[in-house]
């Protein structure tokens, strides 16, 4: 019996059949275009792309979903295409499907690795049930700048989390076998450096060094690398001058080279023939030359490749072997989805019925939404709500919207299908009276159009604040629509939008018992709240369930144990502002005005990384180091609830290399672990620092660990900390 061909032999076999133009075909993928259950389309461009399906000239689609749509193409490809070669299909699922979880950046806040898993093995559920085979997700692009609107959609700003996520995230699409019917295959993007965009400007030009490239960037995407993800995709930013896009240090020195990444490069939106714009590309025939060489495998949506790649080759301007790498790469991952056995596996319509708002994602989705939440502020313990709290107003348009706190990135979801805040506190209790205050954002607000904000019409301000005054305490529930945040929606000025911060002060004025509730997409710049209102949650956009999880922890159900994934600025112009910061040479004040200070703001955040409070209250002691075996250093210390409550609380642990060749952040997240307390129970937490965690990668992207003092610091947030220190030999 002939033994079983591997999938590279398959690959290779495949490959030898192929026509350059079925080559090339396989690097090219197109946005949906038409409705596949009507009539094919006639004339105009999607009569050329049907052409192209139909001819094998098309690898993959995006933007198509439904197992009776996705079924209707893949037939076409498969039964009138020369070689049948099956379509991936991608869509950006980014935090759900039809079940929607938090945003990424509230999931991130709940540094919980195992719940983020989960999230993205509900959103793999429903996505394949609708024919999906794979994911634009995760995006792992590190960020400190909170103008700038995708901040949202990753994982805050800290490398080693935003790499236990990417890893955590990667794990929950692609399962631990590809080729089952609810796996998908997952995206690391983009690659690299689009998160530190100038200004926080969308688009905008991205210039770093070769220290924050080799430390902050990249080590999220070596980290889902080596989870094993499927393709990466790169991004429309030039990088030191280059489009990431052509940049072959990247994708085939780093990526494809040093890392050893056997998936495929998709391009982002374009980003192929923005070459030209960038000024990098003359022509069209030009970027398709430069993107293939550069180890951008696959086209999507400009059509460079499938209309000038074929001509390059035939002219000796690309060598046909690139092309072979990029289909190869391409092949492998359709056999490993096992779309050659199968390519209808994901188009099976009884699961569609079943999967999507399955009463378990559901609960999977509200499990994360509840560890999302930061609490902020909480004076005097105004918070849980004792459960026959009386006479509760309820204040803020975003209280009564089923739309908003679904948050940025979710083109597969169901408008207004959130349970709002209103409706999640009522199944608490009958308690309450509402009233909206002036409108804040148009109600057709959505994910390609601008959100209008009120800045003037007033109405509604009275009789909120009569409503306060009769009210023996207040849930304001304010911050910013869903769709102020994520692509293209970066923003200079991080107040409350509208006339809310008007709203909220005057409500104040007449009573002082006010919860403030936060639903945001980003960093906000809140300095008079935090310093009046007693107490304040932090709930970002929590997804389909986010009026359950804010009602269980307002009334404590469950207590809050979410911690910032980034910082909070006092004021725009500290931006950017993060806690791994350096030491300058003058860090400490001085009797002058000669040291590193503004002379019109602290340097100091408001809240920074790491932070987050609890219904309880937790003690840190006895801070240990045994550093005995230079190979696997420990560290510990205890933690006590000293509160009434239980509780769960992060424990974080930070390093500083004191003196280094290349000079290190005065410190550095390398180790968190989530633990449970009963009221009065300690638990010593331990941790092992080895090479891993206490070495850095120098200017020539090696990686090295330098003898020499380090500090150790553990605590519960990056500012409140243990410290000690040992030697490296
Ligand atoms: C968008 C985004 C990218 C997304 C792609 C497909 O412009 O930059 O993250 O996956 O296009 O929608």
């Amino acid at each position: 019996m002939a033994q079983e061909k591997t999938i590279d032999q398959k690959v290779e076999s495949l490959l030898q059949q192929m026509t350059l133009e079925e080559k090339v075909g396989q690097m090219n993928q197109y946005n949906g275009f038409w409705d596949a259950t009507g009539p094919a389309p006639q004339g105009g461009n999607a009569a050329i792309k049907y052409e192209h399906l139909k001819k094998g000239w098309v690898g993959s689609m995006l933007n198509v979903t439904g197992t009776e749509e996705t079924r209707k193409l893949q037939k076409l490809v498969v039964e009138e295409s020369r070689l049948g070669i099956p379509l991936l299909f991608g869509f950006d699922v980014i935090h759900g499907y039809k079940t929607l979880a938090p945003i990424p950046l509230a999931e991130a806040a709940s540094w919980d690795m195992e719940a983020i898993e989960k999230s993205a093995r509900i959103a793999a559920e429903e996505a394949s049930a609708v024919g999906l085979h794979w994911t634009f997700a995760p995006m792992v692009d590190i960020s400190r700048d909170p103008r700038w609107g995708r901040v949202m959609e990753g994982g805050g700003e800290d490398t080693f989390l935003g790499s236990q996520i990417a890893k955590a995230r990667v794990n929950g699409f692609q399962g631990d076998d590809l080729s089952q019917h609810n796996t998908i295959a997952a995206c690391a993007k983009h690659f690299a450096a689009y998160g530190f965009a100038e200004a926080g400007k969308e688009y905008n030009t991205v210039d770093i060094g070769t220290s924050t490239l080799f430390n902050t960037v990249l080590p999220t995407f070596k980290a889902a690398v080596d989870a094993d993800v499927k393709t990466v995709m790169n991004g429309f930013n030039i990088l030191n001058g280059i489009p990431v896009t052509g940049d072959v240090f990247l994708q085939r020195d780093v990526l494809k080279g040093k890392w050893g990444f056997e998936g495929f490069v998709i391009s982002d939106w374009a980003s192929i023939a923005e070459m030209a714009p960038h000024g990098f590309a003359k022509d069209l025939k030009h970027t398709a030359e430069l993107g293939v060489k550069a180890g951008s495998d696959m086209d999507m949506e400009s059509s460079s490749y499938v209309n000038h790649l074929v001509q390059n080759v035939q002219e000796g301007k690309v060598d046909e072997a690139l092309v072979d790498d990029a289909v190869r790469r391409i092949l492998k991952v359709k056999f490993e989805l096992g779309l050659f056995d199968d390519p209808y596996k994901y188009c099976n319509s009884e699961r569609e019925k079943e999967e999507l708002y399955h009463e378990d994602h559901r609960a999977g989705v509200l499990e994360m939404a509840m560890k999302s939440i930061v609490l902020l502020k909480n004076e005097n313990n105004l918070l849980p709500l004792a459960k026959d709290q009386a006479n509760i107003a309820v204040i803020g348009e975003l209280a009564d919207d089923k739309n908003s706190p679904l948050g940025s990135w979710r083109i597969g979801s169901d408008d207004n299908t959130a349970v709002s805040f209103l409706e999640g506190l009522k199944s608490y209790t009958n308690n309450v009276t509402y009233a909206s205050g002036p409108k804040v954002f148009n109600k057709d607000a959505n994910f390609l159009n601008e959100v209008q904000v009120n800045e003037s019409d007033t109405s509604g301000m009275e009789e909120a604040v009569t409503l306060a005054k009769e009210s023996d305490v207040v849930l304001m529930v304010l911050g910013e629509h869903g769709f102020q945040s994520g692509e293209a929606r970066s923003r200079t000025n991080l107040n409350l939008p509208g006339l809310q911060l008007d709203l909220l002060k005057a409500v104040y004025e007449v009573n002082q018992n006010v919860v403030l509730v936060l639903m945001n997409g980003r960093p906000l710049t809140i300095e008079w709240e935090a310093e009046n209102v007693p107490a304040i949650l932090e709930t970002w956009q929590l997804g389909t369930e986010t009026g359950n999880a804010i009602a269980k922890v307002l009334f404590g159900d469950y207590n809050p144990s979410g911690k910032l994934p980034m910082t909070f600025p006092r004021s725009i112009g500290q931006i950017p502002i993060y806690y791994n910061h350096f030491s300058t040479g003058r860090p400490d004040p001085q009797p002058n005005v000669f040291w590193a200070h503004y002379s019109d703001e602290q340097n100091s955040p408001l809240y920074p990384f790491g932070y987050g409070l609890s219904y309880t209250q937790f003690e840190y002691s006895e801070l240990k180091i045994d550093a005995s075996d230079q190979s696997a250093i420990k560290v510990s210390a205890t933690i006590k609830n000293t509160g009434s409550v239980a509780g769960e609380e992060v424990v974080q642990l930070y390093i500083r290399d004191k003196v280094a060749s290349v000079t290190r952040p005065i410190k550095e997240l390398k180790g968190f672990k989530k633990i449970s307390l009963q009221p009065g129970e300690s638990k010593v937490v331990e941790f092992v620092l080895t090479d891993a965690e206490l070495g850095f990668y120098n200017h020539n992207y090696d990686f090295v660990v330098e003898p020499g003092e380090f500090e150790v610091m553990m605590g519960t947030n990056s500012q409140e900390v243990l410290s000690q220190t040992f030697e490296k030999q």
